[in-house]
């Protein structure tokens, strides 16, 4: 009884009240937070995870840009019916360079974190173009106009040398190479040697819409076809399990 009533003085005081309530959301958040300064895992480095290269990184700026992550997350959570759908939960390395992540609250359409290499670029450019032609019931719109907007990648070191400035590990020589870097991906028959040695050499190289020149469809495809097959899970362990 005598707590209770020291607990009325609190109550009856609004000054008090507050201070109180002040130092115990600080207590709360300091046990909350400071652990994971410490925790290793929380920011664990994955083999495979890399930059985006040039192209991919202007495809990622169109995927924003147009919306897609209104209707598609980018996120596997680790329960059962995900996993057995979307294949392996994503880890938080998969989105580090990510600036900003993609992982949606909103799944109107599939979650996208590992659509890369699942369908053919053609089967992406019919689908974007005109997604009912594939999937008669979708209500994703038509984005058939990005295969007539061809990029000039004015502005595309600067693009580079902002992921760098959060964090993102381009070099000088990927900044430097980028306008050149940007063009092998889509040229095959070109050199693409350096882009390969730069980024990864799994590095997809392809002409990804089919048509001369590149256009937004081709950056947004390319982009479409790196998520999720940076990490090769046929070797990852989780660091809990090693
Ligand atoms: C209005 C909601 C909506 C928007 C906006 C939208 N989509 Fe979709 N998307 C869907 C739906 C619904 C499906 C499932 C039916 C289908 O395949 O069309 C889908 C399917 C997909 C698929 C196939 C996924 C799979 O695993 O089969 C891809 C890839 C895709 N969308 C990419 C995009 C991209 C890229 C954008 C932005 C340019 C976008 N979507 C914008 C609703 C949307």
């Amino acid at each position: 009884m005598a707590l209770l009533d020291k607990h009325s003085v609190i109550e009856k005081n609004a000054t008090l009240l507050l201070i109180f309530s002040f130092a115990v959301v600080t207590v709360g958040g300091i046990v909350e937070i400071a652990p994971l300064f410490y925790l290793e895992n929380t920011i664990e480095k994955v083999e495979g995870v890399r930059p985006y290269t040039p192209l991919e990184l202007t495809g990622r700026d169109i995927y924003v840009r147009e919306g897609c992550y209104v209707c598609h997350s980018q996120m596997i959570r680790p329960m059962r019916d995900e996993v057995e759908r979307y294949g392996h939960y994503s880890l938080a390395a998969e989105s580090m360079y990510d600036h900003p992540f993609q992982w949606g609250s909103k799944r109107t359409g599939p979650d996208l974190a590992r659509v890369g290499n699942r369908y053919s670029d053609a089967w992406h450019v019919d689908h974007l173009t005109n997604p009912q032609s594939v999937v008669p019931e979708s209500v994703m719109p038509k984005y058939g106009f990005l295969s007539n907007r061809m990029i000039a990648p004015e502005y595309i070191e600067d693009r580079l040398k902002t992921d760098a400035l959060v964090g993102v590990p381009y070099t000088s020589e990927m900044i430097e190479n980028a306008k050149a870097d940007f063009a092998a991906q889509v040229d095959p028959d070109g050199d693409y040697e350096g882009l390969q040695t730069r980024y990864d050499a799994k590095v997809n190289v392809r002409n990804f819409d089919g048509k001369p020149g590149i256009s937004e469809m081709d950056a947004l495809v390319a982009y479409l076809q790196v998520l999720g097959t940076m990490v090769d899970f046929s070797t990852f362990e989780p660091v809990a399990s090693r």
